[in-house]
């Protein structure tokens, strides 16, 4: 759905990669296009280094033939897409259940630049479930002292699906999602990481038909 605005975010936030610089790649639909898009420029010629922020980026990435590097301690940009953000730059992140390798490279990136379209923006985040990295060991309990705080839970695919991390992903339905949430969640026993990116955007790539916004 709406891949030429994807699409249009992904391109112009390309206009921003250097030579040398060192970059984190991110996972999803949008990040698909960047990485499509940065494989061309590395083709001709372009001297990146990458930090893929899931398995599938990274064999993006390689097959590509894009260079991956993960012993990087200063990341100059990381370029991701997000499920839903607000007017604040808060982000709700997950929906392809790679949030933890996503935080700790935007979290280490200099600058963070996010690619969406038109259709995840929210005056106040409460459209996409919000994605909890929970560890398998007694993640019934997780799942119910995430409940406590006041949303409906449920295990990604019935726990299913299995994250790069090896752990289970819950899924919590929040009327609205408060960013204040991130650390009440994290402070539950079991839980790797809660997909809420709080003040770490610091440009938001939205595309359009014809263009792209760009939000800083
Ligand atoms: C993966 C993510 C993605 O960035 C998010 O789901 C957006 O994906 P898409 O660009 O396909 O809409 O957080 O964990």
């Amino acid at each position: 759905m709406f891949e030429n605005e994807k699409r249009m975010a992904a391109m112009e936030a390309l206009k921003f990669v250097r030579n040398d610089m060192r970059i984190g790649i991110g996972t999803g639909s949008t990040a698909y296009y960047f990485i499509e898009g940065l494989s061309e420029l590395v083709k001709n010629g372009l001297r990146i280094t990458g930090i893929p922020t899931s398995k599938k980026s990274e064999e993006l990435c390689r097959s590509f033939n894009i260079p991956v590097d993960y012993n990087i301690k200063d990341i100059d940009i990381d370029f991701d897409g997000a499920d839903e953000f607000d007017p604040y730059g808060n982000l709700i992140k997950g929906g392809g259940g790679a949030l933890v390798r996503e935080k700790i490279v935007a979290y280490n990136s200099r600058e963070f630049y996010v690619l969406v379209d038109h259709s995840k923006y929210s005056e106040r985040l409460h459209k996409f479930p919000l994605p909890v990295e929970v560890l398998p060991f007694m993640s019934e309990k997780t799942l119910e002292n995430i409940e406590r705080l006041g949303c409906r839970a449920s295990f990604r695919d019935d726990k299913k699906f299995i994250s790069d991390n090896g752990n289970y992903i819950i899924d919590c339905v929040f009327s609205y999602t408060d960013p204040e949430l991130e650390s009440q969640i994290k402070m539950i026993p079991g839980v790797v990481e809660v997909g809420i990116f709080r003040h770490l955007a610091t440009k938001i790539f939205q595309g359009t038909i014809d263009g792209c916004r760009i939000i800083d």
